[in-house]
């Protein structure tokens, strides 16, 4: 297909969620070749099956556990065997314990550092040696609005750890990997319509309160993050790296 990401060769994790299904489909549309993953193999093969019938090119594996180191070398060992190489890395997939303080345990606080940010680190590790190949490497991460402000309505110590530490790991990616011409950008999102925050938005009082602080009065819908992961990922932002783009109706600005 032609597009935007023509020939490009992209790895997107956890694309049988809401914006990783998004992206699946949106990359593969722009032209790219792309390699998902999901532990959950149902949604997984849904998102292969619609980015295969809208004339897209997609290999996928799930179920696979990315939280562990093998995982991650089992996805890119697909990649470099279907495909031959990395261009994009988009670390989409991500899973996370909320609880107050004193009730977070520590188990789903290392739980929720795992599955933020060593599913991070693990993957951009492995890719890193393609993309200094590639001449042209693109990393996406993507953290959240909990990165740069609290959360008081929420029990999100671990969350905010995590996804500040998402923010932080894209600059010193976007630090090392200038010489090799690859870059780095993190997205905050806002409260986007998911699986996980429909759990919280069963209640509409949290939701009307949560739009209150807005300066656009909705929720975010998970292609709004994918058009900003969509211009990262091409050469039209050639010159953008280090940044942290925020996709959240303006509530980190108000
Ligand atoms: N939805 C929001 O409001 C919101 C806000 C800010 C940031 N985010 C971030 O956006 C990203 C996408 O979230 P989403 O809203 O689409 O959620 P989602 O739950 O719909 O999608 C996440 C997908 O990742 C998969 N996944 C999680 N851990 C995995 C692992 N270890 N191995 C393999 N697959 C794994 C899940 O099975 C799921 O399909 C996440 O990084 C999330 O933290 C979401």
């Amino acid at each position: 297909m032609d597009g935007r990401l023509k020939g490009k060769i992209a790895i997107i994790t956890g694309t049988g969620g809401a914006m990783g299904q998004q992206a699946a489909l949106r990359f593969a549309a722009e032209g790219a070749k792309v390699v998902g993953c999901d532990y959950n193999a149902e949604k997984g093969e849904e998102t292969v099956r619609k980015v295969l019938a809208a004339g897209g090119e997609m290999i996928s594996l799930h179920p696979l556990d990315l939280g562990y180191e093998d995982g991650a070398r089992t996805l890119l060992d697909a990649a470099i065997g279907a495909y031959g190489g990395v261009d994009i890395l988009y670390n989409n997939a991500a899973m996370a314990w909320f609880d107050w303080v004193p009730d977070m345990s520590f188990k789903a606080f290392d739980d929720t550092m795992r599955e933020e940010v060593d599913i991070i680190f693990h993957l951009t590790k492995l890719c890193w040696p393609h993309l200094i190949r590639s001449g042209r490497g693109s990393i996406i991460n993507i953290a959240s609005g909990a990165a740069l402000m609290a959360l008081p309505e929420q029990g999100a110590i671990a969350h905010c750890a995590a996804k500040g530490a998402v923010v932080s790991m894209s600059r010193q990616y976007a630090a090392e990997g200038g010489v090799h011409n690859i870059r780095c950008n993190s997205i905050s999102p806002g409260v986007i319509a998911s699986a996980q925050t429909a759990v919280f938005m069963k209640d509409p009082a949290w939701t009307e309160k949560l739009v209150a602080k807005r300066m656009i009065k909705r929720i975010g819908d998970p292609a709004e993050v994918v058009n900003a992961a969509l211009f990262l990922a091409s050469d039209e932002a050639s010159y953008v790296t280090g940044a942290n783009l925020c996709v959240d109706g303006g509530s980190t600005a108000m």
